[in-house]
């Protein structure tokens, strides 16, 4: 009984053996790493402060090669958002080169061919940092950097999806698996080969309100823009987890109201 029994877990290892050897090399996602978000649930909230360290990410590092293509400046400072001032907006905007219109000789475009342009004002949306999509590609051995505007309400998991493979990077390459040339290894991107860089490291962003002497890890650095990314894909999360509360409130009294008339109209009838 005993030597069939431990016959039969050998047995059984060695069958499940192969399957997860098979594992490590597949290039299945690695289940994501869950965070706290203050967004979450029907109460939760954008925090300001991680919107706008997001913001400064964004800006200062993913803009080099991804596109916001959906977001206006003058959103930064509308409630329910980062809460930047009007003119720490109107700065943000003007401190942007965007494509201007025809000048009053009809041209767009100057003595050198370069396009013309101009600062952004509030109206303008976030502009590309590549003219177009062979021009991003040439710069990113071949692959596209998608644009960020949607990209947590895009993606399973959503800003988990984003701040795991921002941190993602640094994981061992499991033996077995063969990283492409020119690509990286990043468990938490389906197939594993991603063709960006690894974005962020410690220390690369200096958030303006934090003690000098205390560095953002790429933890910190990817939690705030994952935040940013978030509201990008649903500004107005606010509003409506709002008027979901209303409504709830409401439907209460109503039912409420309800039962006392309906006790009020067959108070005789007993
Ligand atoms: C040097 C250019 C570069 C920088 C800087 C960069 N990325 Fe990327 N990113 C890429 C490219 C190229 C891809 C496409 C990867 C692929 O398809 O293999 C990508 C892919 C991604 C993806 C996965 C997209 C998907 O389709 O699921 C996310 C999320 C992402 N980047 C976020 C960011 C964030 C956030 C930052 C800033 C912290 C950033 N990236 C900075 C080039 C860049």
């Amino acid at each position: 009984m005993r030597f069939t029994l431990s016959l039969g877990l050998v047995l059984g290892l060695a069958l499940a053996a192969p399957a997860f050897a098979a594992d490590t090399t597949t290039g299945e996602q690695w289940p994501l790493k869950r965070q706290e978000w203050s967004f979450e649930g029907v109460f939760g909230k954008y925090d300001q402060t991680d919107l706008q360290h997001g913001f400064q990410v964004y800006k200062e590092v993913c803009s080099a090669c991804h596109s916001l293509n959906r977001v206006a400046f003058h959103t930064l400072s509308e409630p329910g958002g980062p809460g930047f001032s009007e003119a720490q907006m109107k700065a943000i905007a003007a401190g942007y080169q965007v494509l201007a219109g025809p000048n009053d000789k009809g041209e767009t475009t100057d003595d050198k061919g370069n396009p013309l342009k101009r600062p952004g004002i509030p109206a303008d949306y976030f502009p590309p940092p590549f003219p177009n999509e062979n021009a991003a590609r040439a710069s990113n051995g071949g692959a596209l950097p998608p644009d960020l505007s949607l990209i947590v309400a895009a993606r399973n998991g959503g800003p988990d999806y984003v701040f795991s493979i921002l941190t993602g990077f640094h994981e061992k390459t499991p033996d077995g698996f063969k990283v492409t040339d020119g690509k990286y290894f990043n468990p938490y991107f389906p197939g594993w080969n991603i063709s960006m860089p690894p974005p962020l490291q410690d220390g690369q962003v200096t958030f303006n309100d934090w003690d000098p002497k205390k560095k953002a890890t790429v933890a910190d650095e990817a939690y705030a823009v994952a935040n940013f990314l978030a509201w990008t894909s649903e500004p107005h999360l606010d509003d409506r987890h709002r008027i979901g509360v209303g409504v709830m409130v409401f439907l209460i009294v109503l039912s409420g109201l309800l039962y006392l008339s309906y006790r009020q109209v067959w108070k005789d009838a007993h």
